[in-house]
């Protein structure tokens, strides 16, 4: 039983292409699909993943997902055992909501360790329609994995879709101690 925090590679990618125990994603509260990531996950991984959302609407989550959470459903047919859901903060510059997108990496670790997880992919949670810049996001997301031990989870993997995400996740990676 180790405690320690997950290794982090970083892929540039399409998160959906990932052979991975779990794929997180980038929901929103009514976990009935979306844009981006929600989109692509739901495209490519099928009317499955859906049935699963809505029946977790039928009962836990009849108000939806709350942000910061996280909640498991089938990955359908994706290259992976689940898919994690998570809703993360519309970026505010009036609040500072940078807990709530910490919650949302920390959340999806103690979910995928829960289902003995060895290797989760995430994307760069609230960078994109939710508007989130990218530095601060790479900040947040790579600070909560290094600090969270989710055994068995060994490997942690940030899938940015194009080539600055990844330039940025790699100078932040790099400049942490
Ligand atoms: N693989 C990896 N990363 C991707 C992919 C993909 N297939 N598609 C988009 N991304 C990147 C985006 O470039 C961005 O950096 O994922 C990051 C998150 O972007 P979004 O998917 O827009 O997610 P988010 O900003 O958290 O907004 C969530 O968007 O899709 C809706 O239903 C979703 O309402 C929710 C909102």
């Amino acid at each position: 039983m180790t405690n320690a925090a997950p290794a982090i590679i970083l892929v540039r990618g399409d998160i959906t292409e990932q052979r991975v125990d779990a794929i997180v994603n980038a929901a929103n509260s009514s976990l009935l699909g979306g844009g981006g990531v929600d989109g692509a996950i739901h495209r490519k991984g099928g009317p499955e993943i859906l049935a699963e959302c809505r029946a977790l609407r039928a009962s836990r989550y009849g108000k939806g997902l709350a942000t910061g959470q996280a909640v498991a459903t089938t990955a359908g047919r994706l290259d992976a055992a689940h898919v994690i859901h998570t809703v993360g903060p519309v970026h505010s510059t009036s609040e500072d909501r940078s807990e709530l997108l910490a919650s949302c990496y920390r959340e999806s670790l103690r979910v995928a360790a829960g289902l003995g997880a060895r290797t989760v992919a995430f994307p760069a949670i609230s960078t994109g329609i939710y508007g989130w810049p990218i530095d601060d996001g790479a900040r947040i997301a790579i600070r909560t994995v290094r600090e969270t031990a989710a055994d068995p989870v060994v490997e942690v993997r940030f899938v940015l879709f194009d080539e600055p995400a990844y330039q940025t996740f790699e100078a932040v990676l790099s400049a942490m101690p």
